[in-house]
């Protein structure tokens, strides 16, 4: 492969995980449940009925998990808090075995020099909160808020980096949208609400940090993918607006303008806007420290043939690419032309981005020495770098790169049948085997100090 582009000084590399997708513990030290421990449980809602129950089981194995993140030599370690661990009903007493075990992870990452980046949501809440309404229910905001600073008084000494949300757009869209995901929900755009009350717990759990006196730096993880339009026809120009609206401005315009983006009152009556009450949007726009981003592969759509299609737009596939496992079309340069895009739309107003998740799933099979060979991932971490450093190039200030994942885990509704890991693990016994990504990686990162 070409000679590696340099990055700039400080650049931070990291790899990324999720609570649900890789502790199991679910019955320990007084973790209350989730959505995700209901709706796995549920027959016929994931992949062979795969549940997070034990899953990598990093809650016991952490510390060869630190080991591992450590021998890449990467800078930071992307992971989410489980609130159900933390406050098992989702509110009121704290449940300070659970808060523990995050403080032994964050003292065992910073013995060997990573720097801990917490997600506080990642789609993991507490039930009992589902059964008041989930994120349907606007209480659920200042539920999150008071989590959140409950975890930062007890971490907040330690752990510098803080996420509030993970991709409200997956969430909202699978979770309460089409009901793939959990809690099940199958609203259509009728979900919007759901994203309005997570973004409202996101500026409040912003407030929440900044008045407990957060030292380190605070932001928003969204899911974007650049949308381009499959004609020059003006119908599939607009039909790419509103899907780019729904996807993306709805979770960036808020945040970064304060305001949601036009096209959503074009969706109407779909989408309804009345759960957004005055003052909400100053609260959602609390000033941030950076943005993260979360990039996989582009969409495109054309105006919708059918007259059931809410938004109008029909998702087409892009041809002539390599795919993923998850028959993702695999374009590098969609990760460039994305952060030029929000560079370009969002101007002064865009703080510095972070990566914080990309990656791929490939069907990664041991060999009979037990080496796991993963050529392809290789080729595509190596692709999606080059073009972040073509945007980093055209201007943008992106200052840090997550891959997605450290290890194979629970991928939600498809189970253990997609491995995103550069960290092979065998589920039937919990061993990890890095792959031939795993010392790609660790050579890049060697190279660009
Ligand atoms: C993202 C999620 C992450 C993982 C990857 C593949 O949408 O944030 O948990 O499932 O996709």
């Amino acid at each position: 492969m070409e000679a590696w582009p340099r990055l700039p000084a400080g650049f931070q590399f990291g790899v990324a995980t999720a609570a649900y997708q890789i502790e199991g513990g679910v019955d320990a030290d007084g973790r209350g449940r989730s959505v995700w421990d209901t709706f796995s449980h549920t027959p016929g809602r994931t992949r062979d009925g795969d549940t997070g129950d034990v899953a990598c089981d990093s809650y016991h194995r952490y510390p060869q998990d630190v080991a591992l993140i450590a021998g890449l030599g990467a800078q930071a370690y992307r992971f989410s808090v489980a609130w159900p661990r933390v406050q098992p009903d989702g509110r009121g007493a704290v449940n300070r075995p659970g808060l523990d075990y995050y403080s032994r992870l964050v003292d065992a990452l910073l013995e060997v020099g990573i720097e801990p980046v917490v997600t506080l949501f990642h789609w993991d809440l507490p039930q009992a909160l589902e059964d008041a309404g989930g994120w349907l229910n606007r209480d659920s905001a200042a539920r999150f808020a008071d989590y959140a600073g409950t975890a930062h008084v007890a971490l907040g000494d330690r752990v510098p980096t803080w996420i509030t949300l993970n991709e409200p757009f997956v969430h909202t869209t699978f979770g309460y949208g089409w009901g793939t995901h959990a809690p099940g929900r199958r609203l259509g755009l009728g979900a919007l609400v759901a994203a309005h009350h997570q973004l409202l717990g996101h500026g409040l759990a912003v407030q929440a940090l900044r008045a407990d006196g957060l030292r380190g730096r605070i932001g928003i993880t969204n899911a974007c993918t650049p949308v381009r339009a499959a004609s020059t026809e003006p119908a599939d120009a607009a039909a790419a607006a509103r899907y780019d609206a729904v996807a993306n401005s709805c979770y960036n315009d808020p945040v970064l303008l304060g305001r949601y983006p036009a096209e959503l009152a074009e969706l109407a009556p779909a989408v309804d806007l009345s759960a957004v009450r005055a003052g909400d949007l100053a609260v959602i726009a609390a000033p941030l420290d950076f943005l993260g981003i979360n990039y996989y592969f582009p969409t495109r759509v054309r105006a919708a043939t059918g007259g059931d299609n809410p938004m109008g737009a029909d998702r087409v596939p892009i041809e002539g690419v390599e795919r993923t496992a998850f028959d993702w079309p695999v374009v590098p340069d969609g990760l460039r032309e994305l952060l030029v895009g929000l560079s370009d739309r969002y101007g002064d107003a865009l703080p510095p981005i972070y990566m914080t998740e990309n990656g791929a799933a490939f069907p990664d099979v041991p060999a009979d020495d037990g080496r796991v060979e993963d050529p392809r991932r290789i080729a595509f971490l190596d692709g999606h770098l080059r073009a972040l450093h073509q945007a980093i190039e055209a201007g943008v200030d992106v200052r840090g790169y997550f891959v997605w994942s450290l290890l194979d885990n629970f991928e939600w509704a498809e189970g253990y049948s997609k491995r995103f890991g550069l960290v092979y693990v065998d589920f039937a016994t919990g061993r990890r085997t890095p792959k031939s990504s795993y010392d790609w990686y660790r050579k890049l990162i060697a190279a660009q100090r």
